[in-house]
């Protein structure tokens, strides 16, 4: 499998984000101002119209969104808290991961759809399932079902989500190729996929034309690092699909 950290610099127009790569620790509240810092904050004009163009958001409610997650302190001193007692004397999967801005967008994605059930594949560390459970937490609502290979570098999958999260959070381990198909047709319908587990071009296509079957009318398809090969445009031009992406997450909407 091929690793492609977003913070790096490894993905084409990347860039875009980098205003946004801080990881946590750095949107700590401190005082009035911290709290201005966070009400001021503004996405990159790409990544807002990402989400606008896969979710019907306007920029007033992104804002909304991305304001009521730089003040949740529960949220990042949870996932800090456990990042820094984690890599303390080791090397973390965190720099292998979705990142804190991508992050981001997830979390104001599942904000503005309130999705029932989102399956992710590949979890690691556990930075998207993270932002992705914070925000079913805020919508009161959902379940986030997640299918990882363990064996990395981890202790075990998904040890970054916060401790309050993990009551929406159900764990499938094993592969995407033994364990999709079954997951989701005990879950039937599902209107959030994201792909993040093994990105050759056969499992990602693979994963894409397994989940299509299963989502909702209106349900979303993401993938993370679609640029490791063609499997995401194949699928929206084998489809007749418009997809859109942001750095390396693409996006489609199920008609
Ligand atoms: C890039 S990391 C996932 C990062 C995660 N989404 C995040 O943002 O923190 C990829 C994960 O997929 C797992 N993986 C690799 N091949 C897999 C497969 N065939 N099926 C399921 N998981 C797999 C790896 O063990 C690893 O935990």
């Amino acid at each position: 499998m091929r690793w492609s950290p977003l913070c790096r610099g490894a993905a084409p127009g990347i860039n875009i984000l980098s205003g946004l790569c801080s990881v946590t620790a750095s949107l700590k509240i401190e005082g009035r101002e911290g709290v201005r810092r966070a009400m001021d904050y503004k996405l990159p004009r790409a990544a807002e119209s990402f989400i606008t163009n896969l979710t019907g958001a306007d920029a007033d409610e992104v804002k909304k969104y991305v304001v009521e997650f730089r003040l949740n302190q529960e949220f990042q001193n949870s996932v800090e808290g456990k990042r820094s007692a984690f890599s303390q004397n080791r090397r973390s999967s965190w720099d292998y991961s979705i990142g804190a801005a991508l992050g981001l967008v997830l979390y104001v994605i599942c904000r503005r759809q309130k999705p029932r059930i989102v399956v992710e594949t590949g979890v690691a560390s556990g930075v998207s399932s993270s932002h992705i459970l914070g925000a079913l937490e805020q919508n009161k609502h959902g379940r986030l079902y997640s299918i990882d290979l363990p064996g990395w570098q981890e202790d075990r999958s998904g040890w970054l989500i916060p401790d309050y999260l993990r009551h929406r959070w159900h764990l499938v381990p094993g592969r995407s190729s033994d364990e999709l198909k079954p997951l989701l047709r005990k879950v039937a319908a599902i209107d959030t996929f994201l792909h993040d587990s093994d990105h050759s071009y056969q499992n990602m296509l693979e994963e894409f034309q397994t989940a299509w079957k299963y989502l909702k009318s209106g349900g979303l398809l993401l993938a993370h690092n679609i640029d490791n090969n063609n499997a995401f445009s194949d699928f929206c031009r084998g489809n007749g699909l418009k997809g859109y992406s942001l750095a390396n997450l693409g996006g489609i909407i199920k008609a």
